[in-house]
């Protein structure tokens, strides 16, 4: 592919690029837009340097991709619902995101995309890792990939979210109500057309119709498979650096080995459809 207005520098062969020569506070042209569409599709991550940006202006570049998506559970910064805040620092016992997974898959139509700006950074440490769904399901053998075809799972929210948030009664979808979802197990991407498996050790529970010693193997070996480095890339962040993934082919976790350094910034989410 070739980008006439942007850089893109891929930090692996399978996932993930670098892109320079552009200001996301400022609106994007619309051959601009399209590139950057273009390498989110072409490397499933990107990312972006030395970017100083604003809640409205962070919210303004999401919007140029989609509506933005509201978190089912975790309080807003004031007067922008649709930010979830990251951060952590010498006073947390956990950090969002550790575990491998896809941003809330326990919505029906769960988020297209995220884009997470953080202003403050350790050094060393707090990497993200990312993962390619189309390279872990293209390396599952055909029969494999024929008997995964057909099944869906179940996806949930309330044992990821319950008790991390505490119960303010102020859930998106009213008190006490968490989302769940069946999703596909192998899921086409709406505008590549490309597979990939869409389970995740973080919000999937179980396989609809199987029983659990069956599911919970099946899953596991699941979970093992989309762990192989060759499907990753890992993101070293800087002060003012952004990641913007594709929740519909990737995974992330984010590395907890900075405590008790600060690590701090926001997230916008851009909404999603239904998967098929
Ligand atoms: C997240 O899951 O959105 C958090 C990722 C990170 O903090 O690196």
């Amino acid at each position: 592919m070739s980008y006439e207005r942007i850089e893109v520098k891929p930090i692996s062969p399978v996932i993930g690029a670098e892109i320079a020569g552009v200001d996301l506070s400022q609106p994007l042209g619309n051959q601009v837009f399209q590139e950057i569409h273009d390498a989110l599709m072409a490397h499933q991550v990107i990312f972006f340097r030395d970017q100083e940006l604003s809640l409205d202006q962070h919210k303004a570049f999401g919007r140029q991709f989609g509506e933005l998506h509201i978190h089912p559970a975790s309080p807003p910064p004031d007067g922008h619902p649709e930010v979830l805040i990251i951060h952590a620092d010498e006073n947390s016992t956990r950090v969002a995101g550790q575990g491998w997974h896809t941003d809330v898959s326990c919505d029906v139509e769960p988020p297209m995309g995220s884009i997470l700006h953080l202003h403050k950074v350790p050094a060393p440490g707090g990497d993200t890792m990312f993962a390619s769904m189309y390279a872990a399901y293209d390396a599952l053998s055909d029969e494999m990939k024929t008997f995964l075809e057909p099944l869906k799972a179940w996806h949930s929210s309330e044992h990821v979210h319950k008790g991390r948030y505490g119960h303010t009664g102020k859930l998106r979808d009213g008190e006490n109500s968490y989302p769940k979802a069946l999703q596909p197990i192998i899921r086409t991407h709406p505008v590549t057309g490309k597979k990939g498996i869409y389970v995740n050790s973080s919000f999937t529970t179980h396989i609809d119709g199987l029983k659990k010693n069956e599911s919970d193997a099946i899953l596991k070996m699941l979970y093992d498979h989309i762990d192989t480095p060759e499907f990753h890339c890992r993101f070293h962040w800087k002060d003012n650096s952004v990641a913007f993934w594709d929740n519909r082919c990737t995974q992330h976790r984010a590395l907890w080995d900075y405590f008790p350094q600060v690590r701090s910034g926001f997230r916008v989410t851009v909404a999603g459809d239904k998967p098929f």
